[in-house]
């Protein structure tokens, strides 16, 4: 895709690790100006990063005026940045803990949907008008449900819903912006790192991996494929669409043997 996203501008929240990351490197090697919004710095990130926390509205209104008055436009936006807030079930979870993982997975991408079409709609009569979209990152935990984690389980099934809210806002409004969500299963991003210090990286990795019906897990260039596809105009006519990248978990149940390792 190289050169084709030449022109936009995109918001990528969470865009120092991980999924975030790996997209923001997909999209700029496209031709995009990219904008990483997270609350660590990671050294060496494609683009410009911002400091950013996706829970403040405040932040959400400098972000977009500083990226407005210096790009001149939003094409993009990648609601990323997310927490695992632990593995809490319905009678541990705390209501601390709900609230801190609502406010960053479920409210955060609420903000970032929100400002995302109060930038792509700021267009003059000199540019372009934004062929906007919106790609939020859900969970297949956002698909199925699960014992626990409680919290982010609810968390990740709000962004599936909003997504479809949001498409269909934009459609009735004819703006020409798209949102849809994203549904990875296990990635090896530092969302692991609590798993990874209890039993190391590869051992769990692979533990995780043995898991998904095609046997491992996904890098975070597989997901940030996908998100780089919804950005472009390659998926001009997908809106309100949740997109599986999951290893096969969500497609069915896995033979196990009945004797011997399970
Ligand atoms: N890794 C997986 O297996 C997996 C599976 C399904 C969904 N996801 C989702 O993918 C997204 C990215 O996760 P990842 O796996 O790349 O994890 P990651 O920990 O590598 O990256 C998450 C990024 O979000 C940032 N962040 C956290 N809170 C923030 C806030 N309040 N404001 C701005 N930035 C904040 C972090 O600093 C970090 O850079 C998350 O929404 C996560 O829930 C991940």
């Amino acid at each position: 895709m190289s050169g084709e996203l030449s022109g936009r501008v995109a918001i990528v929240t969470g865009g120092a690790s991980g999924i975030g990351a790996a997209s923001a490197a997909l999209l700029a090697e496209a031709g995009a100006t990219v904008i990483v919004a997270d609350v660590n710095e990671a050294s060496g990130s494609p683009g410009r990063f911002v400091a950013h926390d996706v829970t403040s509205e405040a932040a959400w209104k400098s972000l977009l005026d500083d990226v407005l008055a210096r790009e001149g436009r939003l094409d993009i936006m990648v609601n990323n940045a997310g927490v695992s807030g632990g593995s809490g079930n319905i009678e541990t979870t705390t209501v601390e803990n709900w609230q801190r993982v609502q406010a960053i997975n479920s409210e955060g991408v609420f903000l970032g949907s929100k400002y995302a079409i109060a930038g792509m709609k700021k267009t003059g009569p000199d540019k372009p008008a934004s062929k906007g979209s919106i790609v939020n990152i859900s969970s297949i935990a956002g698909l199925i449900g699960s014992a626990g984690p409680t919290a982010y389980t609810a968390s990740k099934g709000a962004v599936r819903l909003l997504s479809k809210s949001v498409a269909m806002y934009c459609a009735e409004q004819k703006y020409d912006i798209r949102c849809n969500s994203v549904h990875p299963g296990g990635v090896d991003t530092a969302i692991f790192n609590p798993l990874w210090q209890a039993v190391g990286h590869e051992q769990g990795k692979a533990f995780i991996g043995s898991r998904h019906p095609i046997g491992r897990m996904a890098e975070p260039g597989d997901l940030g494929e996908m998100v780089l596809w919804l950005a472009s105009d390659r998926s001009s006519f997908v809106t309100g669409a949740e997109f599986v990248a999951d290893g096969g978990i969500t497609s069915g149940l896995q033979r196990r043997p009945l004797l011997g390792p399970s």
